[in-house]
């Protein structure tokens, strides 16, 4: 077939959808138990809400959104991130004057016309929360404490999460200013990419990577370090609130980020093990964007993790087995056993029991070698003489143990395991 998928996107196989659902299974059920409902809005927004909350000289909305004239010449654009079409959602659903204070949590596909490379991809999918309405640190720590608990719900081990604040938008502006004028007599040393950020987005040259503007980045301010007294206090009681709750994290005076709308607590997880695009996951406050599209003014604190990078770092087997149910393959000798064994998956399909059995009459080997392809957590073997007797044979596929039961105990043994 000369068709591909499109550069930058990919297929999800049914083996690896196992591994997208026990992440989105545990994601879900983390979020139920800080209080966060799912939202979901539209892929295709107006191309000037991204353009008026990422920013407009930002790399996303400058070089990687995918933007088209529809019929009657409107720009839109497939949505790079999801937090400017909550807020949307927010204002536009009257959430600011009906109730306030709304905990969001979203799964979806975001676009980004990036350079497709490992963990980097044009089409890739995001989990993330929105808390708004909100200014109160403890609201932020929450936040934190449920990313690491999401992390550790779904056995993901070694990660750093590194944090900093970039102060309200009038430290922000005193800040590049600030900066302006310290980086001045180094443009030479800057690389070209920073010498454009100079004039456009100053603060990003602060987390560049080539390694000569990180040596020159070193001996510059830090945003941190120039914060307004209310700013700075937000963000010691943030610090303070996570450590009397034992959230470890390291402060990254360097971390800003690629979004404009951040203000106050920024933050990002990284793994070593994922090389150059090292963040399974950012986020930060964004405390004026809700006014700035015209809602009431409320305070908001949200982050997004990665799908595509979470599974670079997770064990798949671990996964499954933290959202294991019971799934059966009946093994079935003889034609009178076959029978019976086809009306028992029936009744163990319509109790939610995920059961399965051979078409194509394989030999007792090749259908538990099917079992095990499947991943089936118990193979019920029937033979004749079983069959006769009232007995199947039960077979746990974790520890090997197995036993004979009566055929009318199947359901509830396995129920057992749910
Ligand atoms: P972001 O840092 O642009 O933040 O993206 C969050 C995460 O999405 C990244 O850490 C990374 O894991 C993943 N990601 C981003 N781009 C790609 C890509 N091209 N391929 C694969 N994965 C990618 C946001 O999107 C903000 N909306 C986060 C937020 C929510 N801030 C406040 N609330």
């Amino acid at each position: 077939m000369d068709i591909k998928a499109v550069r930058g996107t990919k297929d999800i196989n049914p083996d690896e959808a196992d591994s997208w659902q026990a992440i989105e299974h545990i994601a879900r059920l983390t979020f139920g138990a800080y209080g966060f409902k799912e939202i979901r809005t539209p892929i295709i927004e107006d191309t000037n809400l991204f353009k008026r909350s990422i920013g407009e000289t930002t790399d996303i909305v400058e070089k990687e959104m995918y933007t088209f004239q529809d019929k009657k010449m409107r720009s839109i654009s497939l949505r790079p991130e999801a937090t400017a079409s909550i807020v949307r959602a927010y204002i536009e659903n009257g959430f600011d004057k009906k109730e306030g204070f709304v905990k969001f949590y979203y799964i979806g596909p975001m676009f980004r016309a990036e350079r497709p490379q490992k963990g980097r991809l044009r089409q890739f999918h995001q989990i993330g929360v929105e808390a708004i309405g909100s200014r109160s640190p403890f609201l932020d720590a929450e936040v934190l404490l449920l990313l690491s608990r999401l992390l550790n719900n779904l056995s993901i081990e070694g990660f750093t999460l590194k944090i900093n604040s970039l102060g309200c938008p009038a430290d922000r502006d005193n800040f590049k200013a600030l900066l302006r004028k310290k980086l001045k007599n180094h443009l030479k040393s800057l690389c070209t990419e920073c010498n454009r950020r100079f004039e456009k987005n100053v603060l990003r040259i602060l987390d560049c990577k080539e390694e000569s503007c990180r040596r020159i980045v070193k001996e510059m301010p830090k945003t941190a370090d120039n914060l307004c007294r209310d700013c700075d206090g937000h963000y010691a009681s943030l610090k303070s609130i996570l450590n009397e709750n034992s959230l470890g994290f390291s402060e990254d005076k360097d971390l800003v980020r690629g979004l404009d709308y951040y203000t106050g607590t920024v933050f990002e997880v990284t793994h070593p093990s994922l090389g150059s695009q090292d963040a399974i996951g950012a986020g930060g406050r964004y405390d004026n964007l809700i006014e700035q599209f015209g809602g009431k003014s409320a305070g908001a604190i949200g982050f997004a993790l990665g799908v595509e990078r979470l599974l670079l770092v997770s064990d798949p087997d671990k996964l499954r087995q933290k959202s294991d149910k019971p799934c059966v393959y009946f093994a079935t000798i003889g034609s009178e056993s076959y029978k019976a064994a086809f009306g028992l998956l029936e009744r163990l399909r319509a109790n939610g029991i995920s059961a399965h059995i051979d078409y194509e009459s394989k030999s007792l080997k090749a259908q538990m070698k099917q079992a095990d392809r499947m991943r089936a957590t118990h193979v019920a073997i029937l033979g004749e003489d079983e069959l006769k007797k009232g007995e199947i044979l039960l077979r746990d596929m974790k520890t090997s143990a197995q036993k004979s039961i009566k055929i009318e105990d199947l359901l509830k043994t396995l129920l057992k395991h749910s």
